[in-house]
């Protein structure tokens, strides 16, 4: 993850949306002082609205993210308001965040359903990601999350039989390219999703988990034992589990903002990279846990907290985090998608560090100027 390859004064020639060559400077229709690959966010909990700003001082003032969840508020009070929104409006609200995304340099971003805990309202959700992917010009990837929080108007077991039963329609529908679920104290545990699980594997789907966020459940050895292609959070994952980690396919998704705002501990990144992991980073963009989406803000936070080189972080917020979604992309190489950033300043190392500035300039997907 620290092999960067960096070339000074080229043009980077493309043609038909790719990057055909990179040539020695001779001409270009648009300069920069930098040019990376697009930012990919490897984790968001877009489509939501509302608020849960109350949460906040809550928590501030001592109360935990899961006593409030457990109390009726947390995820079931943004699943309430997401209920009760039209596709339309759940539609314009999440467009408009991902434009702010897209303004701080983010190409492709990951969605997912998880506030709806019903068969209807995650349908609703699956078809709104659906709808962004075909109007929006980011590339983004669809994540069906119906095990996120367990409902309080049904026995766990009916509410993951009912899940199950969503799962053939999802899959015929191609409405999601992955299934994930919380499996954490306070949501589902290994043995519970363990069916449910092969069976979504058995219908093609790619597997994540929110693993070991709360407490160590065992939740991210269960995830290398079952191929998920990631596991994220991993807060309290310990040694062996990174041991397991490192014998399977297994990559890491990391979202330090989320242990910053909930004022939490940090995830043991610098023993999952020097293991071998690949990690991603993410925002993990939710209006309870991590109400913020901006990337120099993560990419902070990871250099400082998580111990990330810049180097890393950079591979993780691209080509890693592209690889994840699905997405050949990430690299700035002939035969790659101009999938693009051009910076206001020549250094890199700029970008986490003053990270209230935002220094993108211009933005492109498939060699299109979307900023
Ligand atoms: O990734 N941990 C579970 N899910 C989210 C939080 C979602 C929410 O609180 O609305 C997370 O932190
Ligand atoms: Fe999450």
């Amino acid at each position: 993850m620290r092999k960067i390859e960096e070339y000074l004064e080229k043009d980077i020639v493309i043609r038909d949306g790719r990057i055909v060559d990179l040539r020695p400077h001779k001409n270009a229709d648009v300069k920069a002082k930098l040019v990376t690959p697009g930012l990919f966010d490897a984790h968001t909990h877009i489509p939501f609205v509302g608020s849960r700003a109350k949460e906040f001082y809550m928590r501030a003032r001592g109360k935990t993210y899961l006593e409030i969840l457990q109390a009726g508020g947390g995820i079931h009070y943004t699943s309430h308001l997401v209920r009760l929104a039209s596709e339309d409006e759940l539609y314009s609200v999440s467009a408009s965040y991902i434009a702010e995304f897209t303004k701080h340099g983010v190409v492709g971003i990951e969605c997912k359903s998880g506030y709806g805990l019903d068969k209807e309202n995650e349908l609703k959700q699956l078809r709104v990601i659906k709808q962004l992917k075909e109007t929006l010009p980011n590339k983004i990837a669809s994540t069906f999350l119906g095990l996120h929080a367990k409902p309080k108007e049904k026995s766990v077991g009916e509410y993951i039989s009912e899940m199950e039963e969503l799962l053939a329609e999802i899959s015929k529908e191609r409405l999601a390219d992955f299934v994930d679920v919380f499996c954490d104290k306070g949501a589902y545990l290994p043995e519970e999703i363990e069916d449910f699980l092969k069976f979504s594997k058995s219908l093609g789907f790619k597997i994540r988990l929110h693993a070991d966020e709360i407490e160590n459940v065992g939740a991210a050895r269960f995830g290398a034992r079952l191929e998920a292609v990631s596991v994220d959070h991993v807060l309290k994952v310990t040694k062996e589990d990174i041991q397991e980690l490192s014998n399977s396919n297994t990559m890491v998704t990391l979202m330090p903002n989320t242990s910053f705002y909930l004022g939490e501990s940090f995830a043991p990144a610098r023993e999952i990279i020097d293991s071998g992991i690949p990690v991603a980073l993410g925002s993990d963009f939710n209006p309870g846990s991590a109400p913020i989406f901006m990337p120099s803000f993560v990419m902070h936070l990871a250099i400082r907290f998580l111990k990330m080189e810049p180097e890393e972080v950079l591979t993780a917020y691209t080509v890693n985090s592209a690889h994840l979604l699905g997405f050949d992309s990430g690299l700035v190489r002939p035969g790659y998608p101009a999938d693009l950033v051009l910076w206001k300043t020549n250094e890199f190392l700029n970008i986490p560090y003053m990270w209230q500035e935002n220094f993108v300039e211009h933005v492109l997907i498939n060699g299109r100027m979307v900023v």
